[in-house]
């Protein structure tokens, strides 16, 4: 019985932490989600673009101007062009947190 209540309250205090990681966008996480998604290819290693004639330079901008440009290209809203194709698969691959912690890690957040 006791072992129970002891757990039900583990259970509650996990679920209290994840949920406040989930609203505060984690910079750290975003860092991960870049490199593993192979955004640092185009973008830079920190947003600072390999060739800003080619691809936008992420680190300038704001975050939730990030976010809703991936949120756009997941849609289908927008459409990249030429290179930026690889927009539509790569931001179908990320979920709502990794956009907001990537756009946390990229413009320094
Ligand atoms: C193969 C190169 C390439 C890769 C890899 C890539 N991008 Fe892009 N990205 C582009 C290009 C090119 C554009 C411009 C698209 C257009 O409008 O035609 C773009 C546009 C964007 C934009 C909109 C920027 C703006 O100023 O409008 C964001 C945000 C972005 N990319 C984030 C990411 C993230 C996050 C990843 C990894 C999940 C990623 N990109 C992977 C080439 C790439």
């Amino acid at each position: 019985m006791l072992r129970n209540i002891f757990f039900a309250l583990i259970s509650a205090t996990a679920l209290t932490l994840t949920s406040t990681s989930v609203l505060a966008a984690d910079a750290g996480a975003g860092k991960d989600a870049y490199v593993k998604n192979g955004c640092a290819a185009c973008h830079g290693s920190e947003g600072q673009s390999v060739n800003p004639k080619m691809f936008p330079v992420l680190k300038d901008k704001d975050a939730s101007f990030i976010v809703e440009q991936l949120q756009a290209f997941k849609s289908g809203a927008r459409v990249g062009k030429g290179a930026g194709v690889i927009m539509n698969t790569k931001a179908k691959a990320l979920s709502d947190d990794d956009m907001a912690n990537i756009a946390a890690f990229v413009t320094g957040g």
